[in-house]
C-alpha cells in the first residue's frame, strides 16, 4: 500500500506501539494524522514527550476492553480525518500472562481473549466505516486502507512444539482466524487485512533476553506493511517479510 495519510495504533504507551509512533514520523511521507491510543494517556510520559514536538500526533484514550472508549476514540478520529477516512489501523495492544497448563485459570483465559481477540475485533468494527471511507476515496495516487493485527509466531499451530503460554498462544491463533475472516469480508471492498509476527522483541513483553530491538522490528514491520497488497496481505508474515505457517 502507498504511504498512509492517517494511522491509528492501539497500545501506543510503550513497546512496539510507541515505536510505531516514532517511526511513522520518520518515513519519507509521514502520515498527516497519527492517532496514538492508549488506556492511560496520563501515564504515557514518553509518548507525551514525542507528541510535544509533532502536531500530527493525537493521543487518545482507548482501552480495547472498554467499548465506550473505543466509540469515543472513533468519534474524535472521525472529526479529524473528515471525508478522507482512516487509512491504516494497527491492532497492536496485547497481553501475555505466560501461564502454563498448571497455572492457567478460566479468568486468565477470558481476560487474555478479551484483550487479544475481542479487542482487535471490536476496535475494527468501530473504525470500519472510516476504513471503508478511505478505501472508497482511494485512487492510484491516494492510499487505500488496511488493518494490521499484531500476531505472533506463538500462534502458529505448525510451529508449536512446547506447552507454555497457553492463553497467549490460543488467543493469537484465534486472532489469525479473525484476520482471515476480516480479509474474506473486506477484500472486495478495498481493505487489505493482514497479521504480522514482529519477531521476539526487547519490550516488557519480550523481555531484555529477546534478540530483536524495537527499532529493528518496527522498521521491518513498516516495510512489510508498505509492500502489502490484495494478494499477499492475509498471510502470517514476520518482520523481515518471511511468510510463516499458520
Ligand atoms: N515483544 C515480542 O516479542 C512480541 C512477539 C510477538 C508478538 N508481539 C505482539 O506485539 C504487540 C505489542 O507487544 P509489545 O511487546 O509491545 O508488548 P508490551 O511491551 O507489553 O506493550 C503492550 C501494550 O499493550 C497495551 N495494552 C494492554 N492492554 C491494553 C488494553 N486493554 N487496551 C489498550 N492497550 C492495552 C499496553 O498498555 P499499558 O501501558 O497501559 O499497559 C502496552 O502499550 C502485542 O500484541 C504482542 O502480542 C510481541
Amino acid at each position: 500500500m502507498l504511504p498512509p495519510k492517517s494511522v491509528l495504533i492501539t497500545g501506543a504507551s510503550r513497546g512496539l506501539g510507541l515505536e510505531f509512533v516514532k517511526q511513522f514520523l520518520q518515513v519519507p511521507t509521514p502520515p498527516e494524522f497519527l492517532f496514538a491510543t492508549c488506556r492511560n494517556p496520563d501515564n504515557a510520559k514518553e509518548l507525551q514527550e514525542v507528541a510535544k514536538s509533532n502536531s500530527s500526533i493525537t493521543i487518545m484514550k482507548l482501552d480495547v476492553s472498554e467499548m465506550n472508549t473505543i466509540e469515543e476514540a472513533k468519534k474524535l478520529v472521525e472529526s479529524k480525518v473528515g471525508a478522507g477516512g482512516l487509512n491504516l489501523l494497527i491492532n497492536n495492544a496485547g497481553i501475555n500472562k505466560k501461564v502454563t497448563l498448571e497455572t492457567v485459570t478460566p479468568d486468565m483465559m477470558l481476560d487474555t481473549f478479551n484483550i487479544n481477540v475481542n479487542g482487535p475485533l471490536f476496535t475494527t468494527k468501530a473504525f470500519l466505516p472510516l476504513l471503508l471511507q478511505a478505501a472508497r476515496s482511494s485512487t492510484p495516487s491516494n492510499p487505500s486502507s488496511a488493518i494490521v493485527n499484531m500476531s505472533s509466531i506463538m500462534s502458529s499451530i505448525a510451529r508449536t512444539v512446547t506447552s507454555d503460554a497457553v492463553e497467549y498462544r490460543v488467543s493469537k491463533s484465534a486472532l489469525n482466524m479473525l484476520t482471515k475472516i476480516l480479509h474474506n469480508e473486506l477484500k472486495d471492498k478495498g481493505i487489505h487485512v493482514g497479521c504480522l509476527h514482529p519477531g521476539w522483541v526487547q519490550t516488557d513483553m519480550g523481555t531484555a533476553k529477546a534478540p530483536v530491538t524495537v527499532s529493528q522490528s518496527v522498521c521491518g514491520c513498516i516495510q512489510v506493511m508498505s509492500n502489502m497488497n490484495a494478494e499477499n496481505a492475509c498471510v502470517l508474515t514476520d518482520y523481515t517479510g518471511n511468510p510463516l505457517p499458520w
